[in-house]
């Protein structure tokens, strides 16, 4: 049976990430900072009754004593880690950089960007030794060098996310190529994170507009977490990458949109 680890999967796409694999008979490591939204996760989840294990750890993806804990404990318990998954991530104040203070400057890179470093650190010695693994990492607005105002930090780190995840890709595949390394990019998801800033910080106050862009593109985690989890399940190359909303999804959506086919996850006067 193999075991799957998700970082940041006490709610949305991680959570719904670790359903998947959980349904689909894999042993599921749930780790998160958030300890309640954690035990709401394990509970949901022992409502299948797969035959699969489920281990869950409150880890803080910026601390390497965490990290390090969770390997050691999850390799002393079920012997391997097949595949991680790098998810935990924060959204910022919609501000300009100058408004931003230094506090949510660096513990945004340090979640964001330098958690998703770390635990690749820690984890890729494992897999390597195992000689097999996988390790995917989560893009977000940014990686396609997008730039909108309010976004600067964190499409800041999530471009360094899609550079970092090449280079490691290129490291494991000049290093025995034993541990596939690979993106994910899951588009819009309707989650506590487009509408509040730094985990579980201030509300972000979303414009009539973005309500309404959310509202055709934006999709539930689920659904997103179905057709990844099915790509990761199949793949077998190193740097791969798995898009959900591709070019011709948006498009087909906003053509869908101006014959009023649209989703109301928000009330919006547009
Ligand atoms: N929601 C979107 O539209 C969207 C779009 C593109 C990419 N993403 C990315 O998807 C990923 C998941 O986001 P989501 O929408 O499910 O958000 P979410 O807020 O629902 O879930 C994020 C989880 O990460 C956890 N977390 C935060 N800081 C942590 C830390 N230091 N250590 C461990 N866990 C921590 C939170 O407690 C939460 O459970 C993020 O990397 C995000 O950048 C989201």
């Amino acid at each position: 049976m193999k075991t799957v680890v998700i970082t940041g999967s006490a709610r949305g796409f991680g959570y719904a990430m670790i359903e998947e694999f959980y349904k689909k008979g894999f042993n599921v490591v749930l780790c998160d900072i958030n300890y309640e939204e954690l035990k709401n996760a394990k509970k949901k989840l022992e409502f299948f009754n797969k035959k699969g294990i489920i281990l869950s750890y409150k880890m803080d993806v910026t601390n390497e004593d965490d990290i390090i804990k969770v390997i050691d404990s999850v390799l002393e318990k079920l012997g391997r880690i097949d595949i991680w998954i790098n998810n935990a991530g924060v959204n910022q104040p919609m501000d300009p950089i100058w408004e931003l203070s230094s506090n949510v400057i660096n513990r945004l890179i340090d979640i964001d960007l330098k958690g998703t470093i770390l635990c690749s650190k820690f984890i890729m010695p494992v897999m390597i030794k195992q000689k097999s693994g996988a390790i995917y990492n989560v893009e977000g607005y940014g990686s396609n060098n997008a730039t909108m105002s309010g976004l600067s930090i964190y499409g800041t780190s999530k471009r360094a996310v899609t550079y970092f995840t090449e280079a490691l890709a290129k490291e494991s595949k000049d290093n025995g190529n034993y541990v596939n390394v690979g993106k994910i990019t899951p588009g819009i998801m309707i989650t506590n994170f487009i509408g509040t800033s730094m985990g579980d910080g201030d509300k972000i106050n979303l414009s009539e507009k973005t309500k309404n862009v959310y509202n055709i593109l934006g999709d539930k985690p689920e659904v997103i977490a179905k057709y990844m989890v099915d790509k990761i399940c199949k793949n077998k190359s190193n740097n791969a990458k798995f898009v959900w909303l591709t070019t011709r999804r948006a498009v087909f959506r906003f053509i869908g949109a101006m014959f009023g086919r649209k989703n109301s996850y928000f009330d919006n006067k547009e």
